[in-house]
């Protein structure tokens, strides 16, 4: 095993709040705890390719741990296709020599999803490489959670929180709208935290009459106002099948001729689905004739200061990675585990994304309180 004289840090993908914590906690267990130098690339994979870094020391480590987004940047630039100049480049040689050129025993890659693959990538070329697992979004498998989901799943449910007065007032029905592309976790979380009477995410896929039916029996009951929860990938069953047909596609095809053409097809579905939360607030009123309005919450829930729980995930698992290293990890996340952590290889993680189960207890909580999931 060789000894760990010197780290780098990046962070890659969508920013999400605590990943000033987990810098914080690889940097200062690494120095204090062993000695090592640590330096940090800024903007993700690109700041690697392009060499440019920061040398953190005990002073330059202090006071991130309540700041939002990340001290160093990031990208979601891959190490394989990169634009460099206006254009398209393989960087991944570029990035190994970089990491020799700097003397480096291990990076520590924070990222989601795309990182995790983007990390496999530089494992194959020799580097030694170990990720902690973070997104609002919460779809990284085999980790009980990921750093920035429960300040996101906070913001969401405040928002959801704020938007109940108002719609009681006007008599609304109000969509709020939460991120989460292909998991609907932040939605189905924030909407059961929140008491959304409707919670739309992409593993189910929905029947708008069935959502209209629901609010309508609300408004026969007195409660002439509702409000729904939707993911911004919650997709209908017509749409869905249609998602789920390219999708396949894409999977089956032999040739790059046939799977650009399923990629294109992807893109198109993708394109039209772009504003489906407007049109779902259309089709309610169409169906329910009270009126709707939609609030996308967007980028706020990414943004600010992380939570409580947000600042201990990333600080147990920053510091589990150091000593993790120290004792001769390579290629495994960090994954938290209990009250505890545990390791998994990257190569199981990437290319794997964690979605809500159709018999996860939160879908049945939220179906035990009378929640219409739309199906
Ligand atoms: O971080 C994950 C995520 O928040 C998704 O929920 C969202 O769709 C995506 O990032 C958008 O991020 P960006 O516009 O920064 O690529």
């Amino acid at each position: 095993m060789k000894t760990i004289k010197r780290i780098g840090i990046l962070t890659a993908g969508g920013d999400s709040p605590g990943l000033n914590a987990a810098i914080r906690a690889v940097g200062k267990t690494a120095i204090r705890d062993f000695g090592w130098d640590v330096i940090g690339f800024r903007d993700g994979y690109l700041g690697l390719a392009e060499n440019r870094f920061v040398t953190f020391d005990k002073a330059t480590l202090a006071g991130i741990l309540t700041i939002g987004g990340t001290v160093l940047g990031t990208s979601r630039d891959k190490p394989h296709r990169m634009t460099i100049k206006g254009k398209e480049c393989d960087m991944t040689d570029v990035i190994a020599a970089n990491y020799r050129k700097n003397k480096l025993d291990a990076l520590v890659c924070i990222g989601g999803g795309g990182t995790h693959k983007n990390a496999l990538r530089l494992i194959e070329k020799g580097l030694r490489v170990v990720t902690l697992p973070k997104t609002i979004d919460n779809d990284v498998p085999f980790t009980d959670s990921t750093i920035g989901f429960d300040t996101a799943l906070g913001i969401a449910t405040e928002a959801i929180d704020r938007l109940h007065s108002t719609a009681h007032s006007h008599h609304r029905i109000i969509i709020a709208e939460v991120m989460g592309h292909n998991a609907g976790w932040l939605a189905l979380g924030a909407g059961i935290a929140g008491g959304a009477d409707a919670i739309l995410i992409p593993e189910v896929p929905y029947d708008v009459r069935k959502v209209a039916a629901a609010i309508l029996l609300r408004s026969e009951r007195g409660n002439n106002f509702s409000i729904v929860a939707v993911a911004e990938g919650a997709k209908s069953v017509s749409d869905s099948a249609l998602f789920d047909a390219a999708l396949k596609k894409k999977k089956a095809a032999k040739t790059k001729e046939q799977k650009d053409v399923a990629k294109q097809e992807l893109a198109a579905l993708e394109g039209k689905h772009v504003g489906n939360t407007m049109r779902l607030a259309k089709e309610l009123e169409q169906l329910t004739k009270l009126e709707a309005r939609v609030s996308i919450l967007g980028y706020v829930q990414r943004g600010g200061t992380p939570s409580c729980a947000d600042r201990l995930l990333a600080t147990r698992l920053g510091s589990a990675c150091a000593h993790l290293l120290a004792q001769g990890a390579e290629s495994v996340m960090v994954a938290a585990r209990g009250d505890g952590y545990t390791t998994v290889p990257i190569e199981k993680v990437a290319g794997t994304l964690k979605l809500v189960p159709s018999n996860h207890t939160w879908i049945a909580s939220a179906r035990g309180v009378g929640t219409c999931l739309g199906d």
